[in-house]
C-alpha cells in the first residue's frame, strides 16, 4: 500500500528536513534519486523515500531487502559543514532510536558503525554517500532504510540476521508515524550545536563498547578490544599487544571473533 503522505505532514515538524518530500511507488534506489537531486543544486533537506526499491544498496556494495507495503526507504540531502559532516553517522542512528520509541518500538542498541539493532537482528541500516567540492563538503546522501512491518524470516537472505519493529514488538506500526518522527528527530540532532552531546547520546547506546571484534578495512583486519569512540565516531581499537589504534567510521565489516 501507498504511503500517506498527507499523514505525514501533518505530524512533521520540521523547518528544512523533509518538508519537500519526493515520494516514489517504486524506485531502484532512492540514493540515486537524491544524488541526482543534489548535483542538480536542490536544497538541504529535500528527502526522497520510496514504497519499494528494486535495487536498493547497503554499505560494502550489499543488497538491501526492499519489498513493496512495509517498510521505510528514505534518502535525505544535507548539505553539512566539514564538523557536521562527521557527525552525520551519529545523528542518523539516534534519529531511527528515537522514532522507533515514539511509535512504541522496543529499545534498540547500535552496532558500530552505525548499524542500528534490536533484539540482537539489525532493525535498520544507514548507507552515507557524500559529494565534494575540492576538500570541502557540498552534499551528504543519508540513506536510511528501516524495517517497521517486514517479516524478515520470509526472506531466506536475512532471516537470520533481521528484524523489524513489529517483529519484535509484536503488531503492526504505522509507516507514516515512523518517517514523521524520524525526520524530526533528525533535524534536531542535526541542527543540534553541541556536538558532544550528540556524541555521548549515541555512545551511550553503542553496544560494541567492550566487545572483542574483528574490524575488516581496505583489506586488512584488526583484532582487538572495542575500547572507545573519538569525536568523529571513529573506533579506537585496543590491539592485544596493548598498542591502540584509530579505525574512522567508513568502508568497514565488523565482526565478533567465533
Ligand atoms: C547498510 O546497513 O548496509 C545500509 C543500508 C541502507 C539502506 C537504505 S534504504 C534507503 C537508501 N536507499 C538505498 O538503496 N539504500 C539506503
Amino acid at each position: 500500500m501507498d504511503l500517506d503522505l498527507k499523514r505525514v505532514h501533518r505530524q512533521l515538524s520540521t523547518r528544512r528536513i523533509g518538508r519537500d518530500l519526493r515520494y516514489y511507488p517504486t524506485i531502484g534506489s532512492t540514493m540515486d534519486v537524491a544524488r541526482a537531486l543534489a548535483e542538480a543544486g536542490e536544497a538541504e533537506g529535500v528527502t526522497v523515500v520510496a514504497d519499494e526499491q528494486t535495487a536498493g544498496r547497503g554499505r560494502l556494495g550489499r543488497t538491501w531487502v526492499a519489498p513493496p507495503g512495509v517498510n521505510l526507504y528514505v534518502s535525505i540531502l544535507v548539505r553539512p559543514t566539514p564538523a557536521t559532516m562527521k557527525r552525520l553517522g551519529m545523528v542518523a542512528p539516534l534519529a531511527v532510536a528515537e522514532a522507533v520509541v515514539a511509535v512504541g518500538g522496543p529499545a534498540v542498541t547500535f552496532k558500530w558503525p552505525n548499524d542500528v539493532r534490536a533484539g540482537g537482528r539489525k532493525l535498520s541500516g544507514i548507507l552515507i554517500e557524500s559529494g565534494f567540492a575540492g576538500n570541502v563538503p557540498a552534499y551528504a546522501v543519508v540513506g536510511i532504510g528501516l524495517n517497521v512491518n517486514l517479516d524478515a524470516r520470509r526472506y531466506p537472505e536475512i532471516a537470520e540476521i533481521a528484524t523489524s519493529i513489529a517483529q519484535e514488538c509484536g503488531r503492526t506500526v504505522s509507516r507514516e508515524d515512523t518517517l514523521a518522527a524520524l525526520l524530526t528527530a533528525f533535524e534536531r540532532y542535526y541542527d543540534c550545536p553541541d556536538g558532544a552531546a550528540v556524541r555521548a547520546a549515541w555512545r551511550a547506546q553503542l553496544e560494541t563498547l567492550g566487545q572483542e571484534v574483528d574490524v575488516t578495512f581496505g583489506g586488512r583486519t584488526e583484532h582487538g578490544l572495542a575500547e572507545d569512540v573519538d569525536d568523529d565516531g571513529a573506533l579506537i581499537l585496543r590491539r592485544t599487544d596493548g598498542t591502540r589504534v584509530v579505525l574512522p567510521a567508513g568502508e568497514v565489516t565488523l565482526r565478533r571473533p567465533s
